[in-house]
């Protein structure tokens, strides 16, 4: 293993690749106060107005599909600055925009942005990270997330008593631009360069980002994990011994939107209306508050991945959503307890908000940069990121139809419901990667694999 006394490099890689995880969050909670002005102005009936909110989802699912690739081929580095480029062109042409067609394409833009950014960001600050704080390090990436959707609460809000919704939009052109020159001036991930066959490069970024010439075992390390040397192909993470790995991608990703987090990030307001709040103010107020747990939770997440693990986190963080949304769901059915419902609900919202970032929140996005082989990492996070996007989408569109068909406590309990298969599939399938390097948990997976063939062989 690696001895690492000198991290502020890293950490100030981290720090700036993360404003892609700001601009994630930003541009996916924005839309919650900009869309009542922004119906206004266009005269938009609600299925158009679903299209605007849902157009960025859609952006993002083809923005992970096209960038796998291209990160593998052209480096990680290269697509944090595309990825901030698109977020400043879809902001600009957001902000201008003459109509409601133009706002879609730009939605859709932007959307593309969040997309790439939403796993190279987790996958540059993975490859940097040494071993004892890459869990914190790239989990700064989801700090991010939360810090974003926050901000844009209060933008929304700030704006809102002027119906400023171009300014609302528009305003993440100014980290895109700190992302994209912040980035400009980082190095390229060394893990990257030396799958590239650029050793001498690889090796002279790894001294100037651990402040150290002794790189010699992390450099051994990264070679042994090269199997592959030539170009590798698509087809390779259908290799067998990819697929534990493509699982436990795939099932996390479905699973941290199956659970329903974003009905709350994109309804709460609507949720706690529901719960018979009548007041919109205070139903943003406590949207803000909700908020602001999940940042609270994360920085507790943070502060314990790299110690007590990613497993526990995970968890407890998934009976925490299962209990919550079991109680959210009893909130509504119970007989006499209208007055306190909305407290209830508020409070289940809370730690159920709290719950999901503990555990599922920043744990998939960290455990996707973690558990590939290097030689195919882009592809493989890609494909779980378009898992992630895809589900994101089939929830945000269905929760009201959904709340119309089986009811709200029904919709609550059905989430509660996929919380316990999440439950299973954590404790049987995924493994624990505190404190291995990415080079170890590789050989980990792969070998648990021709294990299990050389038995079924026998
Ligand atoms: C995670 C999820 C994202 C969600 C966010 C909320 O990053 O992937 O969909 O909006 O957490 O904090």
């Amino acid at each position: 293993m690696v001895k690492e006394k000198n991290i502020q490099f890293v950490i100030i890689a981290a720090a700036i690749t993360a404003i892609g995880g700001m601009l994630f969050g930003y541009d996916t909670g924005v839309i919650s106060g900009a869309i009542l002005f922004i119906r206004q102005a266009f005269s938009l009936s609600s299925t158009a107005q679903e299209i605007v909110v849902s157009s960025v989802l859609i952006g993002a699912v083809i923005g992970a599909s096209i960038s796998g690739f291209l990160a593998d081929k052209y480096g990680r580095r290269i697509m944090v600055i595309a990825a901030a480029f698109v977020f400043g062109i879809g902001a600009i042409f957001t902000a201008l925009t003459p109509d409601v067609y133009t706002l879609i394409a730009g939605r859709i833009v932007v959307g593309i942005a969040i997309g790439i950014a939403s796993f190279i960001a987790p996958l540059y600050i993975a490859e940097v990270a040494p071993v004892s704080i890459r869990g914190a390090l790239v989990s700064l990436n989801q700090l991010a997330i939360t810090v974003g959707i926050v901000i844009s609460y209060l933008v929304d809000f700030a704006f809102a008593s002027s119906g400023g919704w171009r300014w609302m939009l528009g305003l993440a052109v100014v980290p895109s631009i700190i992302l994209g020159v912040g980035m400009y001036l980082m190095p390229p991930s060394p893990r990257w360069l030396y799958s590239k066959g650029r050793i001498d490069k690889a090796r002279s970024v790894l001294e100037r980002i651990r402040m150290t010439k002794n790189v010699s075992e992390e450099m051994k390390e990264i070679r042994a994990s090269l199997v592959c040397e030539q170009e590798c192909k698509w087809s390779e993470i259908l290799d067998p011994v990819v697929r534990p790995a493509l699982i436990i991608g795939i099932g996390l990703a479905a699973f941290q939107q199956l659970t329903g987090i974003n009905t709350v990030i994109y309804y709460a307001p609507t949720i706690l209306e529901f719960a018979g709040f009548q007041s919109a103010a205070i139903s943003i107020l406590a949207t803000a508050g909700i908020g602001m747990i999940n940042v609270i939770m994360t920085v507790v997440a943070i502060s314990l991945i790299d110690r007590v693990g990613r497993r526990p986190l995970l968890l407890i963080g998934i009976i925490g959503m299962i209990t919550s949304l079991a109680t959210l769901g009893i909130a509504f059915v119970l007989p006499g307890l209208s007055t306190s419902l909305g407290l209830l609900s508020v409070i289940s919202l809370m730690v159920y908000v709290g719950s999901f970032a503990i555990g599922l929140g920043p744990v998939f996005w960290l455990m996707i940069s973690e558990i590939y082989p290097l030689r195919i990492r882009g592809r493989a996070m890609s494909t779980a990121t378009i898992v992630n996007w895809g589900t994101n989408l089939v929830v945000a569109i269905t929760f009201l139809s959904l709340i119309q068909l089986i009811g709200t406590p029904g919709t609550f309990w059905l989430y509660s419901i996929i919380g316990i298969i999440t439950w299973v599939f954590v404790y049987f399938l995924v493994p624990e990667t505190k404190g291995k390097s990415l080079e170890e948990i590789e050989m980990e997976l792969m070998a648990g694999k021709r294990l299990q063939e050389i038995k079924n062989a026998k």
